[in-house]
């Protein structure tokens, strides 16, 4: 089972995908916890480079085309060997976040990012993705809070991160079975007990 987090800046997305690991971790299974961009050491090094230094040190495009390649080794090393042995793959972001950042946000073709994301995975989807929704302006405050060098994003005016929510929202509208919505103004322990509760109904 291959279980992404979608959202806005500082939703609380790897609090709740860590939660979850311990919960699979509690029943026995075997998970892997990862994220993008990054989860393979080459990804990682792309990481940073996305996300440091000035919000338009690279262009749209550019920018795109970085994550799909970090995308395609975090999926052939990490992503798609654990699938095959069997573990469930939880990933803090995936393709959507491209979708609705470089593409519905920053203009980038998004017939292409998904032909790049069908070529890579094999066309092969989420089984499950959570969407947590939250105002920007409280989010964008909780990561700037953090002690954290990777801010290239949280620079990007408000307009932008409000374009942000409201396309995820989007998203999560288009792919009605694949998405669930959750209000990221819940407390922590109330968000999770909901993943749990959908999980246990999903499978
Ligand atoms: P995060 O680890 O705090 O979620 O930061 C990742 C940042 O990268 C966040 O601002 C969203 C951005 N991002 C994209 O723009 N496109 C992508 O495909 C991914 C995976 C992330």
């Amino acid at each position: 089972m291959f279980i992404t987090f979608e959202g806005g800046e500082g939703t609380g997305k790897s609090v709740q995908a860590g939660l979850l690991k311990d919960f699979f971790l509690s029943a026995g299974v075997d998970v892997v916890l990862t994220r993008e961009p990054g989860g393979t050491p080459f990804a990682e090094e792309i990481r940073k480079t996305l996300l440091t230094g000035e919000p338009d040190k690279i262009t749209p495009l550019t920018e795109a085309l970085m994550y799909l390649v970090a995308r395609a080794d975090h999926w052939e090393r990490k992503i798609k060997p654990a699938l095959n042995a069997g573990k469930v793959v939880i990933s803090d972001r995936f393709h959507d976040s491209s979708v609705v950042y470089q593409g519905i946000c920053k203009g980038v073709d998004i017939n292409m990012l998904n032909m790049v994301y069908s070529y890579i995975t094999n066309n092969q989807e989420p089984d499950r993705t959570y969407l947590i929704d939250l105002a920007p302006e409280i989010g964008l405050a909780r990561s700037l809070a953090r002690d954290n060098s990777e801010t290239r994003f949280e620079k990007m005016d408000i307009s932008f991160h409000r374009k942000v929510r409201e396309a995820f929202l989007e998203l999560a509208h288009k792919y009605p079975n694949r998405y669930l919505v959750l209000d990221g103004s819940l407390p922590i322990a109330a968000i999770q007990e909901l993943i749990r509760n959908d999980l246990s109904d999903f499978s």
